[in-house]
């Protein structure tokens, strides 16, 4: 079996050269050439490669393409004919690399792909190879949590980097949940000054309040650390449950008004946003007006997932609600509400994601057209929302997409509420089979989702995240018909050796 230079993701059609070698030639260094889709970031990937052990620069900017001086040997050009976005070939000979590009994104990964082959490379060489490659989904995505532990800037950005490293295009960060909100708002200093500060009695004994939060500064550097690396951050902001921190911060906002805590247990609770108080639509415009400042991209996830209605069910203002608006359901009540934030969500420019419950109780109040779909419980609440016509993002619990799960049933291993080995993520499509080519149009693709109840050490992340990461990113970027395990398994202990080398914590246990 071919080991295709153990590539992962593997490229949709890659031919190695046997035999060929790029080899620097002796006191050079190799200047990259790209027009200007891509010259803004010659600095950068030139920097990357060179880190990965292939030395090399930018070219000047005035050099002329039809005539490369001699030590440019490596040539980067855009080519529109390529029919789909993202894409590149890659041509490495014994002398000339030549990267061509549909888009900044497909030049971008024919140099981490460049990386890669670094990496397991030795210096300055690179082994001959011809690719043309394209990913199957244009929704690559990797959602951590980050209120059920906080983690600092650093460990955001070593994420990012690792996603870009396996082509991997969006990032989904959850920012607020019961034990903890994490997102700085300037005219709610409340939220993070007393919501991002929670009593651990796990991991202390005495008054501490452990925590953390995001400054405009810190996400404002991750966000162009991401746009850098072709990665585009969607923050959620999970409401109207899971809502123990914002409900401390401001207790007016709750349906019995308090006293509330941020949360140090685990788990669904029953205290949630009041959806007969017009008050929280307004802090929420306020807040999504600063999510929008703060983050350019075009998406915002606003939650919705495990929202008891216990406390709407007995709550006066709830109960008017339902009453002033013919809502039949407290379930129907959570779609209202949900209609409600996506239209502010809209308002703002910005289209709204929401976890699959976003589905229930939408009889009446329907769902707004636009707003994506997150499957979690199982694909087939996926399969629902594109039925319905609305775009989904396929990342079921039940399918090797939730990435806390433990590797292996073995107790010595971290990893919890369930398992997920593997060969479950790499088995893991985000298009059912069942769908012909219209239904598939629905499905933007997939993301890995890493809760961090059982996680409260990045290496640990790191550990569980991978390779099961590195799996789901070829079951995104290849089509189904093109997956082999039995392949990726072969191709896994050279990566493994990569991963090392970018000093990544892996679980290096069983596949299956
Ligand atoms: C979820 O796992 N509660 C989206
Ligand atoms: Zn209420």
């Amino acid at each position: 079996m071919n080991n295709f230079e153990n590539l992962i993701p593997l490229p949709s059609s890659i031919t190695p050269m046997k035999g060929i070698t790029f080899v620097t030639p002796n006191g050079i260094t190799p200047l990259v050439y790209a027009p200007s889709f891509f010259y803004d970031e010659l600095v950068f990937v030139c920097h990357h490669l060179s880190e990965a052990g292939f030395k090399c620069a930018p070219a000047p900017k005035d050099t002329d393409p039809d005539n490369l001086p001699p030590n440019c040997v490596i040539q980067v050009e855009e080519e529109p004919d390529l029919p789909m976005a993202e894409m590149y070939q890659l041509r490495v000979t014994s002398s000339f690399i030549q990267i061509r590009a549909s888009d900044s994104s497909g030049a971008f990964y024919a140099f981490e792909t460049l990386r890669q082959l670094a990496l397991s490379s030795r210096k300055g060489r690179l082994p001959g190879i011809s690719i043309i490659d394209n990913p199957a989904t244009s929704w690559r995505g990797l959602m951590l949590d980050t209120s059920r532990h906080f983690f600092p800037v650093s460990f955001i950005k070593k994420i990012l980097d690792t996603m870009a490293f396996h082509k991997l295009n969006r990032f989904h960060w959850h920012l607020t949940d019961d034990q903890g909100w994490r997102l700085y708002i300037p005219s709610l200093p409340e939220l993070t000054e007393k919501g991002g500060w929670r009593h651990d009695t796990k991991t202390t004994w005495e008054d501490v309040k452990i925590g953390g939060f995001y400054t405009e500064e810190d996400i404002t550097e991750v966000v162009k650390y991401a746009r850098e690396r072709h990665i585009i951050v969607i923050p959620e902001i999970d409401v109207p449950g899971h809502a123990s921190a914002i409900l401390t911060a401001y207790p007016e906002l709750g349906c019995t008004g308090g006293p509330y805590e941020v949360e140090d247990r685990f788990g669904i609770f029953k205290e949630v946003l009041c959806a007969g108080n017009d008050r929280v639509f307004d802090v929420l415009k306020t807040i999504f007006e600063q999510v929008c400042k703060v983050f350019p991209g075009p998406y915002i996830h606003i939650g919705g997932d495990e929202c008891p209605k216990e406390r709407w069910d007995n709550c006066p203002k709830c109960k008017k609600r339902m009453k002033d608006e013919h809502i039949a359901s407290s379930t129907q009540l959570q779609a209202w509400f949900t209609s409600k934030v996506a239209n502010i969500v809209q308002s703002l420019g910005k289209t709204p994601i929401g976890w699959d419950e976003v589905l229930d109780g939408t009889e009446v109040f329907g769902l707004p057209e636009n707003m994506i779909v997150q499957s979690w419980q199982s694909s087939e609440r996926g399969v629902i929302a594109a039925k319905r016509g609305l775009q989904t993002i396929m990342s079921p619990m039940t399918d090797g997409c939730y990435l806390d799960y433990s590797p292996i049933n073995d107790p010595a291993e971290p990893g919890r509420l369930g398992l997920c080995t593997v060969k479950n993520s790499y088995d893991y499509t985000p298009i059912p089979s069942s769908f012909d080519s219209k239904m598939s149009e629905k499905v933007l693709g997939g993301q890995a989702n890493f809760w961090t109840e059982g996680t409260p050490y990045s290496r640990v992340v790191e550990y569980l995240l991978f390779p099961r990461l590195c799996a789901i990113s070829e079951s995104l970027w290849l089509p189904s018909y093109q997956k082999d395990f039995a392949s990726f398994a072969k191709r896994l202990p050279a990566h493994k050796k990569r991963l090392k080398k970018l000093d990544i914590l892996f679980y290096d246990g069983p596949l299956e």
